[in-house]
């Protein structure tokens, strides 16, 4: 738990399993509390496989015979599970975004409140830091990713300054960063200003859009039929992806029929709605603020 505090556990395992001796994913093993939760209801023909990209989530590791780890990047979700035999799989879970022992820990750059280096990486063993983006990207791919992934509306004013300030001096750490934009952050609002901004670094770093956009594209053949795919989102840009994805089996979201006209869709809507987290668990667990969960089931679509 001092890892991670899972967010919506029982509402995202009870939507996943549909039958206690399949094989699942989890593709964001973390702290392991969904994990553990999975195997607590399967019987002892179920099997899961486990991804995390961080080699940190290697200590939390479960000792059981029908638990397989992945240290990888999801977007390898079919080359994995080909490999494991768990090709396809009766239920996928993501829970997607970034850990609390990743924020928590000061010197992985994550948060805006800790001085670390400007890293940001999920993955150590990557080249692109957030260092990296901040010191060398141009004004125009700065206030481009502050604008797209941060939702910045002064995104260019945000980059300019950074431009400014490095020509002084490289910026290398958190709080660094965070003294060169206080100037253009909303008064009595910049914790939110910042935890956006933060936020899209970390999405350029990780480039958490292409990687979900590819293992989004993967799940409706990675899945049996009558297979559950469960996915909490933390923001907009993520849930707007799940949500198309659900909905059409693309990203655009747009439902494409057949020649007579029966719709092509690989999955059918099993919450209506996203489900968010009640008040007593943001109490708890105030990460868990922003979390959306949808879920769909894996169908074949109708021909004539
Ligand atoms: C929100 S945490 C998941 C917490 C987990 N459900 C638990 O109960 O502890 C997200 C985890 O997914 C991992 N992760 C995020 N994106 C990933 C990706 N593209 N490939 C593999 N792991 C990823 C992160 O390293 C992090 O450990």
């Amino acid at each position: 738990m001092s890892y991670h505090n899972p967010v919506l556990l029982h509402e995202s395992i009870d939507l996943l399993i549909t039958n206690p001796s399949g094989t699942y994913v989890d593709l964001t093993f973390g702290g392991g509390g969904h994990s553990r939760a999975i195997l607590e209801r399967l019987s002892e023909e179920g099997r899961l496989i486990a991804f995390d990209q961080d080699a940190d989530s290697n200590a939390n590791l479960i000792e059981d015979p029908r638990f397989h780890f992945v240290a990888s990047n999801f977007k390898n979700l079919t080359r994995f599970l080909q490999y494991h035999k768990a090709y396809p799989a009766d239920g996928i879970l993501a829970d997607l975004g970034v850990s609390s022992h990743q924020i928590d820990t000061a010197e992985r750059g994550f948060s805006y409140r800790q001085e670390g280096a400007l890293d940001m990486r999920m993955n150590q063993q990557q080249e692109l830091t957030a260092q990296e983006v901040v010191n060398h990207y141009d004004e125009a791919q700065l206030s481009k990713l502050f604008y797209t992934y941060g939702e910045m509306p002064n995104g260019r004013q945000l980059a300019q300054r950074i431009i400014r300030a490095r020509e002084e001096h490289p910026i290398s750490t958190t709080l660094q960063l965070v003294s060169v934009l206080e100037p253009s952050l909303p008064k009595g609002k910049s914790s939110k200003a910042l935890s956006k901004i933060f936020q899209a670094l970390r999405i350029e770093v990780n480039k958490e859009m292409e990687v979900l956009e590819s293992m989004l594209t993967q799940t409706a053949d990675a899945l049996q039929e009558g297979g559950r795919l469960v996915v909490i989102a933390y923001h907009s840009l993520e849930d707007r992806m799940v949500k198309n994805i659900m909905r059409a089996g693309n990203l655009t979201g747009e439902v494409e029929k057949d020649f007579f006209g029966n719709p092509q869709t690989p999955f059918k809507l099993v919450t209506r709605k996203a489900l968010q987290p009640s008040e007593d668990e943001i109490i708890t667990n105030p990460r868990a603020r922003s979390a959306k969960l949808r879920a769909a089931e894996k169908i074949t679509p109708k021909s004539r």
